[in-house]
């Protein structure tokens, strides 16, 4: 089973860092099949014109929805011919957006479940909105964010929301383990890690890493989850759990 990507953009060039590592072998593996789409080619004037002034006024362009929908059109004739039961396949749309529903692990690996998602890489100060409506009776959409500040344009979301998919897909990671072990799969943050010398700049390697008794060091490494998680993400802990930890009643 293969991935099909379909990335809308002003700025085709800023995805050219999907051809390299893991994304890249995982494309010539042939595990994603990833198209690029200028969104130019589908403005017609001489311009190629995507955006214009906002209606009310105000700061900054919005993008026009003609040349949106001919780009979305163009993906989804993509899709394979309806089959048996009549079901054209569609694509999931994500559309980045600082106004979007928090991207996070769970909804990456609801996105690696699906055969097919599409990507609208807005710029300015957005999309037309009869787009979302234009693309939603036409398709599944998301609106996702990947944090609360502001990019310049979805692209580099686009990078981080692929890259976060399709390391989840089966083959494109050798280490399936390394994938269970990971911060934001089971609601903690990760334990710290540390190799060779046992001591380096005057600092020693915890003594319990070094001992080999393996249920003292799955205590330790635990107890180091819920300490850095409720330090760095307390948001994360149900809220009597995020204090104990902070003022040490977990210490015993
Ligand atoms: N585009 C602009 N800002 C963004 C953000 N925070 N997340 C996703 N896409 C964006």
């Amino acid at each position: 089973r293969s991935l099909r990507l379909d990335v809308v953009s002003i700025f085709p060039e800023y995805l050219a860092p999907l051809d390299l590592s893991l994304i890249g072998k995982a494309r010539r593996d042939g595990l994603i099949d990833l198209h690029v789409h200028d969104l130019r080619d589908f403005a017609h004037d001489r311009h190629r014109t995507v955006d214009d002034s906002p209606y009310g006024g105000g700061a900054g362009m919005v993008m026009k929805p003609g040349p949106w929908s001919e780009a979305l059109g163009h993906v989804l004739a993509q899709g394979s011919p309806p089959a048996e039961d009549h079901q054209p396949r569609v694509p999931t749309l994500i559309i980045p957006g600082p106004g979007g529903e928090p991207f996070t692990q769970q909804i990456a690996r609801e996105l690696s479940e699906e055969p097919w998602l599409a990507f609208a890489c807005g710029r300015y100060e957005g999309i037309d909105e009869r787009v979302y409506e234009w693309a939603g009776e036409r398709m599944p959409v998301r609106v996702l964010s990947l944090g609360d500040y502001v990019l310049n344009g979805g692209e580099v979301a686009v990078l981080a929301m692929v890259e976060a998919v399709a390391r989840l897909l089966p083959g494109v990671i050798g280490n399936v383990e390394s994938l269970v072990e990971e911060s934001h799969e089971d609601g903690l943050l990760e334990y710290p890690v540390y190799t060779k010398p046992a001591e380096w700049d005057g600092r020693a390697v915890p003594d319990v890493l070094l001992g080999g008794n393996h249920r003292a060091i799955a205590a330790w490494r635990r107890e180091q989850r819920i300490q850095r998680t409720a330090q760095r993400r307390p948001d994360l802990l149900p809220p009597t759990a995020a204090t104990s930890a902070l003022s040490g009643l977990e210490e015993r």
